[in-house]
């Protein structure tokens, strides 16, 4: 269950709270690091790993259900790891998921992997591959992108509007602007995407949420039957699209795989919009709680770019990676033996102590946001990071303009997954700017 649950009133609930937050910490950490639920409250989720922080802060994990793990809770620990890609491989574990969907995942494609995607491999492999499209993600193809994403925002800026002052920021508002934005990249008409939509939630719902692998090899197989017509369209009418790369793309003379390709586009189409939308109405959330921080960014609307890095380190929406050790090393005063797993737990990075300053305040001028590990670090540091940024910066900087008075319209709720999670439900009240 969630932890430190005492009840009772604000006055004699501190010091009781944290003595029970201790004791159910010390006695049942393991469990609490891989229910979703503590990934559903930002409370459970702070309180266990601020703990771990302190107490042991690469810790070995030994839950019932699952394998063992070390849990590496601090920001220059998670770096250590990251940067060090010759001892600390991305194959065969990427994420959280019991030992018996590892088993039946196996059972049924043959692998231990959930794809062969870039998160799952390694070099040689990942330099080609990610090579592939990274100048689609560079600084050049996101400029030539600027002025869709720049008529996208005013779009959702007069949807908002029409909405007549109240809507589910998350559900209704945040979780369509990326979503269209990368279907913009990998060029899928804008009809199919509510179906690409309902995929990956449902693929991302069931990595580390309740529904488990078969809900995970579902979608899994959607997605593939759906990009493999894709791939037959771009062969015969190419446009200037990632799927064009993909579909004709080639690796030492030789086309890549069937498998690589279909992975590729769903590690895209997926990886680039449950996230950027947790980071857009997370960082809402804590706009409307933090009201003299909105008041500092509307005065001055040139700090978007550093509100931006904290709305991302603030939110974190990527719970963990995983990394498994090649020859045993030392970490945090561990011995990590060959063959163990390491899970890189990024929103601990972004709280600790020893990395930044207050970091439980929020604050839109934070001069050192952009260290945050969100984005992870190191040859796999996200691919999409500065589309996101774009997609975030261009989005808020529209609904500052001409969107005042934003106010909680409803309690927030949150997904409950250990792998990427965010706010599902915003209800939010607000009014159209004088022009
Ligand atoms: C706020 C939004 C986002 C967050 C928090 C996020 C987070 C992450 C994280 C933590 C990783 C793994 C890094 C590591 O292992 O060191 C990653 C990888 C990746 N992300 Fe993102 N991401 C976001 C948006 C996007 C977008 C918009 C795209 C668009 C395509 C994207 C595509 C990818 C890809 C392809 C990888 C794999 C890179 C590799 O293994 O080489 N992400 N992301």
């Amino acid at each position: 269950m969630p932890i430190g649950r005492t009840g009772g009133t604000r006055a004699t609930c501190q010091a009781e709270r944290r003595q029970s937050v201790e004791q159910t910490l010390s006695r049942n950490i393991d469990e609490i690091i891989v229910d979703p639920r503590t990934y559903g409250d930002e409370h459970s989720y702070h309180d266990a790993f601020r703990w771990l922080r302190a107490n042991d802060p690469v810790h070995y994990a030994t839950p019932e259900l699952y394998r063992p793990f070390w849990a590496v809770t601090r920001h220059a620990d998670i770096m250590a790891v990251e940067i060090n890609a010759k001892n600390f491989l991305n194959d065969p574990r990427q994420f959280l998921v019991t030992a018996k969907d590892e088993d039946l995942l196996f059972e049924q494609t043959g692998s231990r992997k959930f794809a062969e995607n870039l998160v799952a491999m390694d070099d040689p492999k990942h330099r080609a591959y990610r090579a592939l499209t990274s100048a689609w993600f560079g600084a050049k193809s996101l400029k030539s992108l600027e002025d869709e994403i720049n008529a996208l925002a005013r779009e959702t800026v007069d949807k908002m509007i029409d909405m007549g002052g109240e809507c589910d920021f998350a559900a209704e508002i945040a979780a369509w602007f990326p979503l269209r934005t990368i279907m913009i990249v990998l060029g899928v008409p804008r009809e199919d995407e509510p179906l690409m939509l309902h995929l990956s939630q449902k693929l991302f719902g069931a990595v580390g949420g309740v529904e488990g692998m078969a809900g995970m090899v579902d979608a899994f197989n959607a997605f593939n039957d759906y990009f493999s017509k894709v791939t037959q369209d771009r062969r015969s009418n190419p446009r200037n699209d990632v799927a064009t790369i993909l579909a004709n793309a080639t690796i030492d003379g030789e086309p890549i795989g069937e498998a690589e390709r279909n992975a590729y586009y769903l590690i895209v189409a997926a990886a680039g919009h449950d996230t950027t939308s947790s980071s857009i109405s997370g960082g809402l959330l804590a706009l409307i709680q933090n009201p003299a921080e909105m008041a500092k960014l509307r005065a001055d609307p040139a700090l978007i770019g550093k509100a931006v890095d904290e709305f991302i380190r603030w939110t974190t929406p990527v719970k963990h990676f995983f990394r498994t050790a090649v020859e045993e090393c030392e970490l945090g005063g561990k011995t990590i033996r060959a063959g163990d797993n390491l899970m890189m737990c990024y929103p601990s990075a972004n709280r600790d102590e020893a990395a930044f300053e207050a970091p439980f305040e929020f604050r839109v001028d934070r001069p050192d946001a952009r260290k945050h590990l969100a984005f992870g670090y190191g040859p796999h540091t996200c691919l999409g990071n500065a589309l996101a940024k774009l997609e975030i910066r261009i989005l808020y900087t529209e609904m500052l303009r001409r969107i005042d008075d934003f106010q909680l319209a409803g309690d927030p709720k949150w997904v409950e997954a250990s792998f990427v999670s965010g706010l599902k439900s915003l209800p939010v009240r607000y009014r159209a700017a004088a022009a």
